[in-house]
């Protein structure tokens, strides 16, 4: 992690009011391959992990018997919970937890995540897939920045003093060791993709 917990709270609080007007054109098609692989039943529980402003489980609510929202930052947990309310979405819950740490206490049956984990060290990300698949979803989504080939600071999606992503084949391998089979990948830029997780039987 380049930053503590913290920083990165705090550094999200600030950006909360206009994070939804930052989107990229790779971000939304990020969100859409998340949601659409998540692919709940109607009596489902969905865990959002870095649930941010609430992109991801603000479209599954309507799919899913009921969405839980975590995140760090305070700003844009609120944020999600402004957006939630203005919208009538009643069967989501947003809330503080963390990826080793989401505070959930019924089982969930889907876990989906976007353009989060990324801010942890990929020892730290081992640990989350670890803590995820205790959890016992039967499929994990990642969107996130990721690199199919070298890190390229130069490209979008990768700032080194802040962000720390994982190459495709550390979170392939972090999956698999939690007892994870990797069912999909989904190339959407040299440094963003979708890794679509199922628990092995
Ligand atoms: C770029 S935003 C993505 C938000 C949302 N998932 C989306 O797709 O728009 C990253 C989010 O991850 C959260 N985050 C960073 N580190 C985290 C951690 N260790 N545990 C939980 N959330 C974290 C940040 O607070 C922020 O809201």
């Amino acid at each position: 992690m380049k930053r503590t917990r913290e920083e990165h709270a705090a550094r999200f609080d600030e950006k909360a009011a206009d994070y939804d007007d930052t989107e990229t054109d790779e971000y939304r098609t990020c969100v859409s391959l998340v949601v659409d692989h998540a692919d709940p039943a109607r009596d489902d529980v969905v865990l959002d992990l870095g649930c941010g402003t609430g992109a991801i489980a603000l479209r599954l609510a309507d799919a899913a018997a009921r969405v839980v929202g975590r995140d760090i930052s305070d700003g844009m947990l609120a944020e999600a919970r402004r957006k939630a309310a203005e919208r009538g979405v009643e069967n989501v819950a947003f809330g503080p937890g963390t990826f080793r740490e989401p505070a959930v206490e019924a089982s969930v049956d889907v876990v989906v995540s976007n353009f989060a984990m990324h801010h942890l060290s990929d020892a730290e990300k081992r640990d989350a897939i670890a803590v995820i698949a205790e959890l016992e979803p039967r499929r994990f989504v990642l969107g996130d920045v990721m690199f199919f080939g070298d890190p390229d600071p130069a490209e979008p999606f990768y700032s080194p003093e802040v962000d720390d992503p994982a190459t495709v084949g550390v979170l392939a391998d972090a999956l698999t060791a939690a007892g994870f089979s990797l069912v999909a990948v989904e190339r959407v830029h040299e440094q963003v993709g979708v890794l679509v997780a199922e628990r092995r039987a």
